[in-house]
């Protein structure tokens, strides 16, 4: 990672933004849809430069996922092990500053409701409490439908919303009747989100343009 970009400032940092590929975190929790997160940072990569951020639950999921070449995977091992003393950088704000767009896929209930509540309490949530929502922030939760149905998660995803996180409902099953109930909630398509994500970026971009911060 090269967060040397991030030293500059105003409008030279927009122009400069504006002319190289997006910067794209990407970041996982421990979901069922954990599996498409290889998929997932394939197809940003193909447009963007990414790294991607994972947490400990995550983990258990995935063994031996691959990931493409130029994306480095952080989890919250690497936050202790890049600081050893006062004045270091510290990598949840590195991250976010080298970010130009955050896309959470799969997000957790878990999760959704530390950010909701503002916690941060691993490198993922340290990353979106410090978050400047002026950059677009994405979400694609992943749950039983017992868990995305309870109210608790529209209370946090109405939270996350007025805070400026862009939404990307799960997918519900096309399935009538008791089976319906215990199936998953899956996680978007990753074509989806990538195509979700490609479109508000450039019209992100258009606003800055029209606001003459390009
Ligand atoms: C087999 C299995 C599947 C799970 N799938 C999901 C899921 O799709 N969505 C979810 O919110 N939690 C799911 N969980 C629960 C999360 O893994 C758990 O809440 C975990 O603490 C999330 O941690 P994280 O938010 O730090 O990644 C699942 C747990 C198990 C054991």
């Amino acid at each position: 990672m090269d967060a040397s970009a991030s030293s500059s400032s105003g409008k030279e940092k927009a122009v400069v933004s504006f002319l190289r590929k997006p910067r794209i975190l990407l970041a996982a929790c421990g979901s069922i849809s954990a599996v498409k997160f290889g998929d997932l940072c394939s197809l940003f990569a193909e447009w963007a430069e990414v790294n991607a951020v994972v947490t400990k639950s995550y983990l258990r999921f995935i063994d031996g996922q691959t990931f493409p070449k130029n994306t480095q995977v952080f989890s919250d091992k690497h936050e202790m092990f890049h600081w050893g003393k006062l004045g270091d950088s510290v990598l949840h704000i590195e991250l976010n500053k080298w970010a130009d767009i955050m896309v959470i896929a799969p997000l957790s209930a878990n999760t959704l409701a530390k950010i909701a509540g503002g916690l941060c309490d691993n490198l993922l949530t340290c990353i979106v409490r410090a978050w400047d929502y002026r950059k677009p922030f994405f979400v694609a939760p992943s749950m039983n439908s017992f868990m995305w149905d309870n109210t608790f998660t529209e209370q946090h995803c109405i939270t996350l919303e007025d805070l400026g996180a862009i939404l990307i409902r799960p997918q519900k099953p096309n399935i009538d009747g008791e089976e319906a109930e215990y199936e998953h909630s899956l996680m978007e398509e990753p074509s989806n989100i990538c195509s979700n994500v490609r479109v508000s970026y450039k019209q992100y971009l258009e606003k800055r343009v029209c606001r003459g911060e390009v």
